[in-house]
């Protein structure tokens, strides 16, 4: 029978975490649903047409943004979008220490991973969470985020 030496296991355990980071079309990575999300902060809401956009923050994460500092490991950015008025998907940002290392500079987000959830809460397959990341790359300076004015006025 062979052998497996826990040294070799977590090899291999490491090189397949690297093969998962570096998929292009990760369909599942570290966010689970923000279940209680709605007890953080609610700092604003985003009508276009027929799309209502409620934003929410956990606490730390406006904390440290009003003050200047970095947006710490463990924060979690929830937009609940609804459409004519029913609950269309969740999605949420989340940040943590060692997120995005296997990733290459094109396909990386800071510290930043992405998803989307469905009105039942549970991840939508088959989204390419690439178009995620390359539309918020865009906001590098304000560490990925679109709307960080509104999480610095928040209350
Ligand atoms: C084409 C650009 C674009 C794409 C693609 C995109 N977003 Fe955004 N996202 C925005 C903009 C712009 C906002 C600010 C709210 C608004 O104006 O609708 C935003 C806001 C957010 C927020 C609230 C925090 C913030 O950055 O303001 C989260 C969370 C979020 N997006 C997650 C996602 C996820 C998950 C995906 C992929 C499933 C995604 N986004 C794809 C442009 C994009």
């Amino acid at each position: 029978m062979t052998r497996v030496t826990p040294s070799v296991a977590a090899l291999a355990l490491v090189a397949l975490g690297g093969m998962v980071a570096t998929t292009s079309r990760a369909e599942t990575n570290g966010i689970r649903f923000p279940e209680g999300f709605e007890r953080g902060v609610h700092y604003g809401t985003v009508t276009r047409g027929n799309i209502v956009e409620e934003l929410y923050a956990n606490r730390e994460t406006v904390e440290a943004v009003k003050a200047g500092r970095p947006i710490p490991s463990g924060a979690v950015l929830t937009l609940v979008d609804f459409r004519d008025g029913r609950l269309f998907r969740y999605v949420v940002m989340e940040k943590r220490t060692g997120w995005g290392s296997g990733r290459s500079d094109a396909n990386r987000t800071g510290e930043w991973e992405f998803q989307w959830f469905t009105p039942e809460k549970t991840v939508k397959s088959g989204e390419d969470l690439a178009r995620c990341q390359s539309c918020h790359n865009s906001q590098a300076k304000n560490d990925f985020v679109w709307s960080f004015d509104r999480l610095k006025n928040a209350n």
